[in-house]
């Protein structure tokens, strides 16, 4: 297996490293139902050819058919807490813990964020999150909850700087700075120990709404949830209602409660990764959304109007509504900073326009994505 230290420039090598990011990409709308469970217990039987596949085919899997974003994460390997650390810095970054000071007390509820250095550049994407709590509705409380997962030093002093709640998932002898490109190995890598990671924090017995950083948070999304939904997402795009799995989800922004069903799901997804080699997670989760094996488990998912909980592939149409706005489908970091500054100046406007009696309907529409999109 290729090492993720170095990387060309080239695309053919899905080794490409550019500007680093969050993001998931649009949907491919797969309606697979071969992830059925007859099919996954016979294939466990091949899950140890299928991995050394992986590994030897991982630099032929064609980025190509996806649709390209920069991505943030680097290698991250699977061991947590980081080895071969003084156990007081352990004991500093104890899951458990960190997770219990930030949530809220009346539901074990945590807002989850990942970083890495590229991101924590002055004035780049987590400044730009960060001030959209303090300009949102009523967000800016929402602050005190958030635990940011830092995949490298720079991010990690970046969030002890800022005061927010900070998780390291590194690894001694590993460097998470470096820059992985979307669909690159280190790419994967990182989507898929995230999936695992977020396991870990419902088997832990926390809640949580995950975010990209590139999400900006302008109201409280918790009335807009769904009682009685257990895995809820926000969409690319949403074609048909809150509960038809034919919507086209991002990973990006999800809301998930901690119980044995959304337990068993994160196990379920995340062994998508053998079975689904060069495959990231919002892929995945578009194979197995129509598995039977949810319905079996009794798994409630729920799709987030894009009416609210927007992007730049979609964006909500009435400033009155917006509760989140995603920088996806966007392709540079440049350019997705570019189009959030926007949608921060636009929601500014908004805001200070908030006392006049009659708004019209376009001062309560964006003026992006300008570049994105
Ligand atoms: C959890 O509790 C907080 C207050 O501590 C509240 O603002 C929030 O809406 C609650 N979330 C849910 C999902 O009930
Ligand atoms: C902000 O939130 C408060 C309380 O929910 C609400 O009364 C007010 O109308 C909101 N302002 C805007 C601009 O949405
Ligand atoms: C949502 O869509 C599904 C699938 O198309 C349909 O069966 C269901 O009745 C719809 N639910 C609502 C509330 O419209
Ligand atoms: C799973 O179910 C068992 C038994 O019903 C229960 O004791 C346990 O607390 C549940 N776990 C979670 C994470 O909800
Ligand atoms: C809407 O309001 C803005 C400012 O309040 C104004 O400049 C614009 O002309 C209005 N548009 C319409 C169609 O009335």
């Amino acid at each position: 297996m290729d090492s993720g230290g170095g990387g060309s420039n080239s695309k053919a090598g899905g080794e490409e490293f550019v500007e680093s990011g969050v993001y998931h990409h649009d949907s491919n709308h797969h309606h697979h139902r071969y992830f059925s469970s007859a099919i996954v217990k016979i294939a466990l039987l091949f899950v140890v050819a299928v991995v050394i596949c992986f590994a030897l085919n991982q630099s032929t899997y064609p980025p190509t058919q996806f649709f390209q974003r920069s991505y943030l994460y680097s290698s991250i390997p699977k061991n947590e807490p980081p080895e071969n650390q003084p156990s007081s810095v352990n004991e500093e970054n104890n899951l458990e813990r960190i997770l219990k000071k930030a949530s809220m007390k009346d539901n074990k509820t945590v807002i989850i964020t990942t970083l890495n250095a590229a991101w924590t550049e002055p004035n780049s994407i987590f400044d730009l999150f960060l001030e959209s709590f303090e300009i949102g509705n009523q967000t800016k409380s929402l602050l005190k909850h958030v635990v940011v997962v830092a995949l490298d030093q720079k991010a990690y002093s970046r969030c002890l700087e800022v005061h927010l709640h900070c998780y390291a998932l590194t690894t001694e002898g590993l460097d998470f700075s470096g820059e992985a490109h979307f669909m690159s190995e280190d790419y994967l890598k990182m989507m898929w120990r995230r999936i695992d990671f977020l396991g870990t924090v419902l088997d832990l017995g926390f809640n949580f709404v995950f975010t990209d950083a590139d999400v900006m948070w302008l109201r409280d999304p918790f009335q807009r949830f769904y009682p009685d939904g257990d895995f809820q997402i926000a969409c690319d795009h949403y074609w048909y209602n809150y509960t038809d799995l034919n919507n086209s989800p991002n990973g990006g922004f999800n809301y998930v409660k901690s119980n044995n069903r959304t337990v068993q799901f994160y196990k379920f997804w995340y062994t998508g990764k053998d079975y689904f080699p060069g495959k990231h997670d919002q892929d995945v989760l578009n194979m197995i959304k129509f598995d039977p094996f949810i319905k079996e488990i009794g798994l409630e998912m729920r799709f987030l109007d894009t009416a609210y909980f927007g992007g730049f592939c979609e964006p909500s149409k009435d400033l009155d509504l917006v509760i989140t706005m995603h920088a996806n489908c966007c392709i540079g970091l440049e350019n997705k900073i570019h189009d959030i500054k926007m949608v921060i100046d636009d929601w500014k406007n908004y805001m200070a326009n908030s006392f006049v009696e009659e708004r019209n309907s376009s001062s309560r529409t964006w003026t992006v994505p300008r570049i994105c999109g």
